[in-house]
């Protein structure tokens, strides 16, 4: 496959949404062709799944029913959308991918489905695929899950079964996060997410030039 994939990570209200549009943007300007996508819901099916998995009571789906559901999602994304962009020769941006399982259903609820069995689920759903890059936004969660909520305030239909999570499950997650850095360095890199937009941006794309030799 000729082109990248780069995953955007982190908790919540980190402003992974507004980074990827800012480098999509970058990317474009220097003739790269992207495609910019997210998890869950980067497909139609996946649309489905995600209204299942954050919308409504925290306490339907347990860490493994979430787990099969983020997976089949991801599943469904790599084989209609991520790989086929690849494959024609387009870098592909995604807001969330594997990471975030880890560290949301195993860190997050303390280990409730273990790495091994994740490590399982990901074999069967993306083989020995990985992203080319992963930056980890990291914030604060007090800061994130105000700004996440404040966010949601104007919608309609409130996508906030996580962010409704106690606040240690959200600290767990983001040292989750910091582990799977510290684990996998050539690939991952942690960024402080508490600063303006715009000095985040120029991070990124220092980051990204480095890594992938823009
Ligand atoms: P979003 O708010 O970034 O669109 O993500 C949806 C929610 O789903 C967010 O609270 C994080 C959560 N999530 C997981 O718990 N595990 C996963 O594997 C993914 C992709 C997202």
């Amino acid at each position: 496959m000729q082109g990248k994939f780069i995953t955007l990570e982190g908790g919540e209200g980190t402003g992974k949404s507004t980074q990827i549009k800012l480098l999509s943007e970058y990317l474009q300007g220097k003739g790269v062709e992207i495609i910019t996508t997210k998890e869950p819901g980067g497909t139609p099916l996946g649309q489905e799944i995600r209204r299942l998995l954050v919308t409504g009571e925290q306490d339907k789906l347990d860490a493994v029913g979430e787990a099969l559901l983020f997976f089949a999602d991801r599943h469904i994304h790599l084989v209609k959308k991520i790989w086929p962009a690849m494959e024609k020769g387009q870098w592909v941006l995604s807001d969330r991918f594997a990471d975030s399982t880890f560290a949301y259903q195993c860190y997050g609820y303390q280990n409730k489905v273990s790495k091994e069995i994740l490590d399982e689920l990901y074999k069967i759903a993306v083989g020995s695929f990985k992203p080319d890059l992963t930056i980890i936004l990291d914030i604060d969660p007090k800061v994130g899950i105000e700004r996440s909520l404040r966010k949601a305030e104007g919608e309609v239909v409130k996508e906030i079964r996580f962010e409704g999570i106690d606040i240690s499950f959200h600290e767990r997650l983001r040292q989750g996060y910091l582990d799977i850095a510290a684990q996998e360095p050539k690939r991952c890199v942690v960024l402080d997410a508490n600063k303006s937009i715009e000095a985040l941006h120029q991070e990124i794309v220092r980051i990204v030039e480095e890594r992938l030799g823009l």
